[in-house]
């Protein structure tokens, strides 16, 4: 294909930009061959560029030589016209395309590249495959859907900058070369150079830095920070996130849950043009497992849980009489409307339960104020009416049980709550529901290693009337520690920040750390908070990382965050375009003095059978 020089051609218009106001124009135009249809013995091409498509028409009858020449153009040549803006016929005006009043007649074109024949069509929706999209990224990115969510991500990330800057914040870079900073993750590791034997990480936050920048007096600060951690992935995690990371000084827990909602406000205007209100609600952690049975509830929907222990001690039902005298708890959860399912239909729901860790899923459904079915038979007339009440069941209502230890009947019954979301249509799309949840548990108890582990981070303020259980009572040591929740999504998470030595070093010591591992690891941070941490009293100094993935995933109905980042990487941690990770030469292993040894396949995740 011989191309041709671009001589003084200069684009006049963009591609989603003439109008019927437009009519009479001459106009050149530049962009990729979209989509070519021949009709009526003229030659029609949807152009395109970034900004939207522009149907061009080449006619014999105008100029033969340009129209055949057309005739030769492929699938993503590009190209530059030349040509006159005419209002189209009547009747086929195109009222989806902002551009669809208008047609360019073609009056001199240059091709400016040719394309090899696109692997896939480049169509909306996209039928080609993950790994081929992946493959030829530049190729999937030029289709309007991705380009809108570039653009989405754009304008999040610039109104983010203008709402912090205008509060007062300053942006500070930190490194990407760092020192471990735990998130619970693995960390990705780079080894040095100059000092054989030793390595850098790779930030899995800015966490450690950006409280030693508020030690440092830098009161306000924030990072649209990148993110590494080499942690199994899954539709909303990615090996590289992306953090609005922020951190104040002298502050309250309320007034960090102010600017974030401010920002919210300003990302959710500035994407969708959406008024968001706010104050958002607060839900503690223990209310959210009861009512949720989840830490991140998806509150667009009732359907919540209800606890009917203390109603049914003395029931017939030996096994939920067992459970309770045990210690258990039995939930239940109304699937409104659901009393026409066949007994298959709630086999299958059964079947979910159990495999979530349930011993059963029993059942009963309500009829004429009694009720059918299931475990119905069991409750006396007293237990009957008090579980109707406390479900607020109604005729047709089908009433599902777990009887368990309180927390796993509610994790269950909260998972079970999704499916009937999906199954039911219980939400609406367009609706944003933000929670926030407070008073985490500052440790989980890990079953592997038999210890206590940071529910978050290791850097979070226990609240002031639980730091006498530290030692005795972990378990029972709440934090001041909140993650915000969007439609049963985290899309930040934050604390207030241990800025005391003594309460680091004992937190430090529930996780199983000993003084000398603590002094290692963390030795700077410890050594900081000796030079006059902010702050004292009342006050604290915390922050908060919304996940900008997340909140664009969000933002633009995505199902995943993939596609709200350029070059995404795949679950197994592959970038199919460029082809990372990818083997080290011998000479640069040998520099850095390290040796790569290959596993046994069963050893690689994602590699063993299957
Ligand atoms: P955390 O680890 O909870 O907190 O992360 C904060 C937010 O970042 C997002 N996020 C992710 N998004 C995509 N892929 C991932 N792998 C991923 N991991 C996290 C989530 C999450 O809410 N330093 C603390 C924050 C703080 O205490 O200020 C931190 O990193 O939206
Ligand atoms: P069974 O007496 O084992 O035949 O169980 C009767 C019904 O109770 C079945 O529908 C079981 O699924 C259900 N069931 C058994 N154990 C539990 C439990 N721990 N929680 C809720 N339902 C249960």
């Amino acid at each position: 294909m011989k191309l041709d020089a671009m001589g003084d051609l200069q684009r006049s218009h963009t591609c989603g930009e003439l109008r019927k106001g437009d009519v009479g124009k001459s106009v050149v135009l530049m962009g990729w061959v979209h989509r070519r249809r021949n009709l009526g013995g003229l030659l029609f091409i949807d152009l395109r560029d970034r900004y939207g498509l522009t149907q061009i028409v080449f006619r014999p009858d105008a100029d033969e030589a340009i129209f055949e020449r057309g005739g030769h153009l492929g699938a993503e040549f590009v190209v530059g016209v030349t040509g006159e803006v005419v209002e189209r016929p009547a009747g086929t005006t195109n009222p989806e395309l902002p551009t669809g009043e208008i047609d360019v007649h073609v009056s001199d074109l240059k091709v400016l590249n040719a394309s090899l024949t696109p692997p896939f069509v480049l169509e909306e929706p996209i039928k080609a495959s993950d790994e081929l999209r992946l493959e030829y990224r530049y190729l999937d990115l030029r289709r309007p859907h991705m380009q809108r969510l570039i653009e989405a991500r754009h304008k999040a990330a610039a109104a983010t900058r203008t709402y912090l800057n205008g509060a007062g914040f300053l942006e500070i870079e930190t490194p990407m070369l760092a020192k471990k900073t735990p998130e619970g993750a693995r960390d990705f590791i780079v080894p040095s150079r100059m000092h054989p034997g030793k390595v850098y990480a790779l930030p899995q936050s800015p966490q450690l830095y950006k409280q030693i920048l508020m030690v440092a007096g830098c009161d306000r600060y924030y990072q649209i920070a990148r993110c590494l951690r080499d942690e199994d992935l899954r539709a909303d995690r990615q090996p590289e996130h992306t953090q609005i990371d922020t951190e104040m000084s002298f502050v309250t827990e309320d007034e960090i849950f102010e600017v974030a909602e401010g920002l919210m406000v300003e990302i959710w205007r500035a994407v969708r043009g959406d008024e968001i209100e706010t104050p958002f609600p607060r839900l503690t952690y223990g209310e959210a497992m009861e009512r949720y049975g989840s830490d991140k509830p998806d509150t667009r929907f009732g359907t919540e849980i209800v606890d009917l222990t203390d109603l049914l001690g003395g029931t017939d039902f030996n096994v939920f009489r067992s459970v309770i005298e045990s210690g258990g708890a039995v939930k239940c959860l109304n699937a409104a409307g659901c009393g026409g399912w066949s007994r298959s239909e709630i086999d299958k729901k059964e079947e979910l339960a159990k495999k979530w860790g349930a011993k059963g899923l029993a059942w009963t459904k309500v009829d004429g104020g009694a009720l059918a079915g299931g475990i119905g038979k069991f409750f006396s007339d007293d237990e009957r009416a008090a579980v109707i009440e406390r479900a607020a069941a109604a005729d047709g209502d089908l009433l599902l049980f777990v009887a368990h230890d309180r927390k796993k009947a509610s994790r269950i019954l909260g998972k079970l709550r999704l499916v009937l979301r999906d199954e039911l249509d219980l939400v609406q799309p367009g609706v944003f529901n933000f929670v926030w949840i407070t008073e985490f548990p500052l440790f989980a108890w890990n079953e592997e290693s038999e210890g206590w582990e940071a529910e978050h981070h290791m850097f979070s303020m226990p609240r002031a009337q639980d730091l006498d259980l530290l030692e005795s009572d972990p378990g029972k040591v709440l934090g001041q520690l909140y993650d915000l929740v969007v439609n049963g999504f985290e899309i930040a998470s934050g604390s207030i920040r241990i800025h005391r030595r003594d309460i680091q070093e004992r937190v430090m010591a529930v996780v199983g750390m000993s003084k000398e591992d603590a002094e290692r690891k963390f030795g700077f941070l410890l050594k900081a908070l000796d030079y006059g941490a902010p702050p004292h009293g009342g006050l604290a100094h915390g922050g908060l990382a919304p996940g900008l993935d997340r909140i664009v995933m969000l933002l633009m109905d995505e199902d995943s965050i993939r596609d709200t980042i350029a070059f995404p990487k795949t679950y197994r941690g592959l970038s199919l375009m460029d082809g990372s990770p990818s083997e080290a030469e011998p000479a640069v292993l040998k520099e850095l003095g390290i040796e790569l040894v290959k596993p046994p396949d069963d050893d690689v995740p994602g590699q063993s059978s299957g």
